[in-house]
């Protein structure tokens, strides 16, 4: 990585508590969450289960709000942002790859992968070109048309990373992407990331629960207590 890169996403005193169910208090998750992420950098969150890895990645890619504190996209804050705004941004500058896919059943590996771009306003054509070439790449030409169904769980996630990839986000924010998998797809996931931040220069945070993937990263961040301590 090129230390000179830019800064792509910020996260200052990010601030996060739920509602506890069992009496008035609250659940304070986040306390005062740091973070800043470059161009074609790739970190890691590790923590414990319930730490609040999910939520951060949440809060980060404006799915959720943050009771106070702030996260910029370049020079966006987005904390500030409407529902509309977020939802844009989103579509156009952040993959999101979760741990189940999230694929819609009901259409096709192409469709789930076009769907970014259609919502984006891509022509169809174009979007059909850009989906078919990402599967291709992802080793899926022979699964175009195939619905999640009817594919293994490493060709479900391979489908979700290429929808994630449609709209050439500047970042990809992935929560336990590998959690599902075994170890050979576990690494043909991981193999695809770093390739990407090669040839397209995305950056990537990569919630994981497993060390050997984390060392695999520029850095690793532990989230514990409610705030992230960056640990290499
Ligand atoms: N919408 C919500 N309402 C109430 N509690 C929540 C909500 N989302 C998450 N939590 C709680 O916040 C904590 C952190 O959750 P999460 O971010 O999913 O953890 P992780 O991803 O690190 O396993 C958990 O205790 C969870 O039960
Ligand atoms: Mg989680």
């Amino acid at each position: 990585m090129n230390s000179t890169n830019s800064t792509v996403l910020r996260c200052n005193h990010i601030k996060k508590s739920f509602d506890s169910e069992s009496d008035k208090g609250k659940l304070e998750i986040l306390t005062d969450v740091n973070l800043s992420v470059k161009q074609s950098e790739i970190i890691a969150v590790i923590g414990s289960s319930g730490c609040g890895k999910s939520t951060l990645l949440h809060i980060m890619g404006g799915l959720d709000k943050p009771d106070s504190g702030e996260i910029w996209w370049d020079d966006k804050p987005i904390h500030k942002y409407n529902t509309d705004e977020l939802a844009g941004l989103r579509n156009r500058n952040i993959g999101f790859v979760f741990q189940f896919h999230h694929l819609l059943p009901e259409f096709t590996a192409m469709e789930n992968v076009m769907m970014p771009g259609l919502i984006k306003g891509t022509p169809k054509a174009e979007a059909e070109d850009r989906a078919t070439s990402l599967l291709d790449r992802f080793g899926l030409k022979q699964r175009l048309h195939h619905r999640p169904s009817q594919l293994s769980g490493g060709e479900q996630q391979r489908v979700s990373m290429a929808r994630a990839l449609m709209n050439n986000p500047s970042t990809i924010l992935a929560d336990e992407p590998t959690g599902n998998l075994d170890e050979k797809n576990t690494d043909s996931i991981l193999s695809l990331l770093f390739e990407l931040r090669e040839e397209e220069n995305v950056s990537i945070v990569l919630i994981t629960h497993e060390n050997e993937i984390a060392e695999r990263c520029d850095s690793i961040y532990t989230l514990h207590n409610g705030v992230l301590e960056q640990s290499e």
